[in-house]
């Protein structure tokens, strides 16, 4: 059964036997963390893009840990270049790790690197997750699109973790819509209350879908699927 704790804003934590994931590791600077990211050492870093609120403490967790960086082939060559363990990966690609399954799924965003985010890092994209015989979606940044009607039909998902801050991702409304396509058995908020820009009500979102078990974990929590 594989146990997920949400860190904060994106990142979570999936550990599921020996193999902990950590998902857009931005722990340092990260006002709603409580852990510290010299703490974490995962084997797998996934990247959903180049922002810093995503990409995080991703280059000095690797090097220390000796995880293997997970993305776009542009985040790869990003990390790659400061030494450290990539496998590049681009949307509609999935792969067979040792852990379980990783599909790319687009996500409609933007996608630039370092302190002005001016470098070119790739496109956003998303994470089809499958791990302990459980499908876990984790949407990265995104605004809402319709292809999210396909990933529902083709995956049956028992988790997704989908940004509803609003102003730079989805917010309340459209998350709402969002589960409607996808049919997700369980959702978990992320991308919210980090920043007062991005402040929303995560129980307004459980309100509008009856039906589906919306868990919202405060930094530091976890559920176990
Ligand atoms: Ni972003
Ligand atoms: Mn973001």
């Amino acid at each position: 059964m594989p146990k997920i704790t949400f860190i904060g804003h994106s990142c979570v934590i999936i550990t599921h036997d020996s193999h902990t994931l950590i998902v857009d590791p931005f722990i340092t600077g990260n006002p709603s963390a409580t852990i510290k990211a010299g703490n974490v050492s995962p084997t797998h870093i996934l990247v959903s893009h180049g922002h810093g609120d995503h990409f995080g403490d991703t280059i000095p967790m690797a090097t220390r840990s000796g995880a293997t960086v997970i993305g776009t082939y542009e985040i790869c060559q990003i990390c790659g270049k400061a030494g450290v363990a990539t496998h590049p990966m681009n949307i509609g690609g999935a792969h067979q790790f040792p852990f379980g399954r990783i599909k790319l799924t687009i996500a409609h965003h933007s996608g630039g690197y370092g302190d002005d985010a001016s470098q070119y890092a790739g496109p956003p994209v998303g994470f089809l997750i499958t791990i302990g015989g459980k499908t876990i979606y984790h949407a990265g940044d995104t605004g809402l699109f319709y292809d999210m009607k396909l990933i529902g039909e083709m995956n049956a998902i028992d988790l997704a973790i989908l940004p509803v801050g609003d102003n730079f991702t989805m917010g309340i409304d459209d998350a709402a819509r969002a589960i409607e396509f996808l049919r997700p058995k369980q959702v978990l908020p992320i991308h919210y209350n980090t920043w007062p820009v991005i402040d929303a009500d995560p129980s307004r979102l459980a309100q509008l879908s009856p039906g589906v078990k919306v868990t919202a974990l405060k930094p530091g929590e976890s559920l176990t699927l």
